[in-house]
């Protein structure tokens, strides 16, 4: 980029290369004070990232001098940011308060959220207390959540998260991979009598989960129902209300969603009527209330204590000055295991992006790769390359201070782990201290210095750290909100469309075609592999 801004960052960038952390740290007793930031229940301790308060001044310029704070107040009120769908962005509508008031064409959408809000606590307490019953009169004890992408990962990880919330009465499956041994795995086990089936698609046009939703109905319906049954048995959450009527799902299982919420923001709308049917609506509404803490703290705090920006102009220092391709989560957390697939779709789908909003072809990288996994399961696995490979991993990683069991010592082992990681990615350990070491334990001299050399760690490997109270409903919501608004800030600062998702298509369009291949429907043009892939499998499936 050629904006002064984006140049002073790339200055800093030159000034603070050859510094290492360890002597950051040695030289300032106050580091850790100075860069942690407290909000929402979290306190983000960055202190172990490559910046001083200058490089961090630059990168909250950049922030500034992109319209981060301008553009977020676009996007909160509603106007057309979504320019290539020409759509306004409203997630942030979904958790506002009733009463409220954000227009859409003139329409007051806060009231449509509410009105549909309360038609999910209706609903979810007439499964709860079973006045609502399958076609044999049969209280629910199942709920099959059919749905992909946006319309899964969301669900089924605040699902998996607030596992101590959870109704011992009911028991939700989520169902994504058109893969029939899900379906068939799950559907096996359940009573079709006392099942209830949640399908959801925003455009109720995804292959994957209407292939499942016609299966589960075929099973219903060879457990012995009526096609009229069906009404009973099937719900649905779309915002494709002629599709879905046209399904054959009945208009007043229809839970409706808006064009102006993308997938991957949606567990917020009636996406996450699986989460009310697993963990009661009061704590679903509490998910929302603490998104909507994290919207007003994104709205209203100065950029230098704003999580989301701070979390997200050092992405934006490590990936486009450090070079840092990749950038890793790791929640210490059992029962967050399911976040970094959730953060890799939010933040992969919204800003892998080659265009600017000036329809030009972009240069610098944009969204990192999204991974990880549990702690500490992955220390055992992964982060040896973290500590000596050759690729700079940042990291986020994420506890839970107070956890939901009893277990003090396990939680006392977890916490050590996760602030020794980070203590060992910033200091590492050089080549001087490993020999001193091995020549204090007695090994000889020229093995000392041979072992040193494969035990040397470079250190100066950046972390954040965020402590979150507890994994409460509440807090969960600010968490996946904050993480929300980070992907935003980047998006701004790239200059691109964070909320269109093109690059998914074609895989759709010639998935299509091959399958029409693989069912000797037509025989499309191929090129010799994929032909040669399909004539394979057709030797063995016809
Ligand atoms: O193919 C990508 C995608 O459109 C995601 O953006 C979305 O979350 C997912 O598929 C599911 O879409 P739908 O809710 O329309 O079935």
């Amino acid at each position: 980029m050629s904006n002064q801004a984006w140049q002073n960052v790339e200055q800093e960038y030159n000034r603070m290369k050859p510094s290492h952390m360890r002597d950051l740290f040695a030289a300032d007793q106050n580091r850790a004070a100075t860069f942690t930031t407290k909000a929402c229940g979290f306190t983000l301790d960055y202190s172990k990232n490559r910046i001083d308060q200058q490089s961090l001044n630059a990168l909250l310029s950049l922030a500034r001098d992109s319209g981060v704070e301008s553009k977020r107040d676009a996007m909160f009120a509603g106007e057309v940011i979504n320019l290539s769908e020409q759509r306004a962005v409203l997630h942030t509508a979904l958790r506002r308060a009733k009463g409220d008031s954000v227009l859409v064409d003139g329409e007051n959408v806060v009231d449509e959220v509410h009105a549909t809000l309360a038609k999910i606590k209706q609903f979810v307490a007439e499964v709860h207390n079973g006045t609502r019953q399958g076609y044999t009169g049969k209280t629910f004890t199942d709920v099959v959540a059919i749905g992909i992408g946006g319309s899964f990962l969301g669900p089924k990880i605040v699902t998996e998260a607030l596992k101590p919330y959870q109704q011992k009465a009911i028991k939700v499956h989520f169902v994504a991979n058109v893969d029939g041994h899900h379906i068939t795995d799950v559907l096996a086990k359940l009573n079709a009598e006392t099942t209830l089936i949640v399908m959801s698609s925003k455009s109720f046009t995804t292959q994957e989960t209407l292939q499942n939703t016609l299966t589960t109905r075929e099973w219903f319906l060879a457990s012995g129902a009526k096609f009229t049954d069906i009404a009973k048995h099937f719900m649905c959450v779309s915002s494709n209300i002629a599709k879905a009527t046209e399904f054959g799902i009945a208009e007043e299982n229809i839970f409706p969603m808006w064009d102006w919420v993308g997938g991957r923001y949606s567990l917020w709308s009636a996406i996450g009527l699986p989460i009310a049917l697993a963990v009661g609506y009061d704590n679903f509404s509490a998910v929302l209330d603490g998104a909507r803490d994290m919207d007003d703290h994104f709205q209203n705090t100065p950029l230098a204590e704003n999580l989301p920006v701070i979390l997200g102009v050092l992405g934006v220092w490590y990936s486009n000055f450090f070079g840092c391709q990749s950038h890793v989560l790791l929640p210490y957390s059992h029962y967050l295991r399911g976040f970094p697939a959730y953060v890799q779709q939010l933040d992969m789908e919204s800003n892998g992006k080659r265009t600017s909003h000036e329809d030009e072809e972009i240069e610098y990288s944009t969204g990192p790769i999204i991974w990880g996994g549990e702690g500490t399961n992955g220390q055992h696995a992964f982060h040896q390359l973290m500590h000596q490979g050759n690729t700079v991993v940042p990291a986020d990683f994420i506890l839970p201070v107070k956890p939901a069991h009893d277990e003090i010592e396990h939680h006392q082992m977890l916490a050590s782990n996760c602030f020794a990681q980070t203590q060992a990615l910033m200091q590492g350990e050089t080549r001087e201290e490993i020999k001193a070491a091995l020549l204090a334990k007695g090994v000889d001299a020229d093995e000392a210095e041979k072992l040193a050399k494969h035990k040397f760690m470079p250190g100066n490997r950046p972390s954040n750290t965020l402590l979150m109270d507890e994994l409460s409903p509440k807090q969960l919501g600010s968490l996946i909100a904050l993480y929300e608004h980070k992907v935003f800030v980047q998006g701004v600062i790239w200059n691109i469309n964070s909320f269109d998702q093109w690059g998914v298509e074609l895989g759709k369009v010639l998935g299509n075609r091959v399958l029409d291949a693989l069912q000797d429907k037509a025989q499309p043009e191929l090129d010799s592999s994929t032909q040669q892939l399909v004539d394979m499998f057709r030797a063995v499936i016809k």
